[in-house]
């Protein structure tokens, strides 16, 4: 809701959140279709106000290793640079300003913070000068800081941590994905920083490597999703699950998984869980798994945290 008010420093507000990828992670960096559904349970708000000198951005984030503290401050740097380039896009250039992003969305694990800190600055400080951005504008300057996040990027999580419900996206383009019946989704985090920037690349290499190999895989992770879509719109979830089972296997193949993500996927399969995979880049990060009944939903939960989950998130917040 646009805070804009007639006092001498202005103030604006802007929420996004995390996003869960469901299918198609890697395989839509090379324009095939992903679905993703938004993690409504965490939230990230910015808030501006304009006074004073210099610029300051205050993030939620906290550093507790060395890994993660480079994390931080790569997203501080981020999160400067979002601030910096809706300013310019604006074409305001006022002499203090300073953004707090509150709520959190653990960096660097596949969730989408990047992209969602971006969004929620960007639609923060328009808010702030009286502009509400359209859609293509506030996807626009989320994806400059996408860019500088990692390279290429699909495009899939600036859109993701916007839209309120589930999405299907392809080339560059994301529409609403019409389901049947609410799937349980719980995503877990492995507690480890992923790497989504080195996955990709990765990814690219093996493309170089063995062209045929990598195409046949993400000719098969898009027919995944392509049938996904029906079966969220049939309301059939064994059959999605047993996809992100297969999705999951191909991600394996193309070299993102990692062995916590390993044994958090075998983990939700053995205590029940219709299909587990990574989520995001990989090399780290979260895994999600759906589960079909609420009892489920709890075995598996604790099937999670046993083996590792340092958390575990449903993906509504009514389902907690
Ligand atoms: O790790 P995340 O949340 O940035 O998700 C990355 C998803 C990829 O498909 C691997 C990259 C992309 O640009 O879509």
């Amino acid at each position: 809701m646009q805070t804009h008010t007639t006092q001498a420093a202005p103030v604006g507000s802007g929420k996004t959140h995390a996003k869960v990828i469901v299918l198609g992670e890697h395989s839509v960096v090379y324009g095939n279709p992903a679905i993703a559904f938004p993690v409504l349970s965490l939230e990230l708000e910015a808030k501006v106000t304009v006074s004073g000198e210099g610029h300051r951005v205050i993030t939620p984030f906290h550093s507790l290793d060395r890994e993660t503290a480079q994390t931080v401050e790569l997203e501080r740097k981020l999160s400067e640079i979002a601030l910096s380039n809706t300013l310019e896009f604006l074409e305001e250039a006022p002499s203090g300003i300073e953004v707090r992003v509150s709520g959190l969305i653990p960096p660097a694990r596949g969730l989408g913070s990047s992209a969602a800190v971006a969004g929620a600055i960007a639609q923060a400080v328009s808010r702030a000068y009286g502009r509400e951005l359209s859609r293509d504008e506030r996807f626009e300057l989320v994806q400059s800081v996408e860019r500088v996040a990692h390279g290429t990027p699909s495009g899939l999580d600036a859109y993701a941590t916007t839209e309120a419900g589930p999405i299907w996206f392809e080339k560059g383009e994301a529409k609403p994905l019409r389901v049947l019946s609410e799937p349980r989704l719980l995503v877990a985090d492995t507690g480890i920083v992923g790497h989504t920037a080195e996955a990709v690349r990765r990814v690219r290499a093996l493309h170089d490597e063995n062209p045929p190999r990598v195409e046949a895989l993400l000719a098969e992770a898009a027919q995944l999703a392509q049938d996904a879509g029906t079966d969220l719109a049939e309301g059939d979830h064994e059959r999605l699950g047993a996809k992100m089972d297969r999705n999951h296997e191909i991600l394996r193949e193309l070299g993102v998984s990692a062995d916590p993500l390993e044994s958090l996927v075998k983990a939700s399969k053995d205590a029940g869980a219709l299909g587990a995979k990574l989520t995001g880049g990989g090399l780290g990060g979260c895994m999600v798994a759906l589960v079909g009944s609420e009892r489920d939903e709890h075995t598996v939960r604790n099937a999670l945290l046993s083996a590792g989950a340092k958390n575990v998130w449903p993906v509504h917040k009514e389902q907690s």
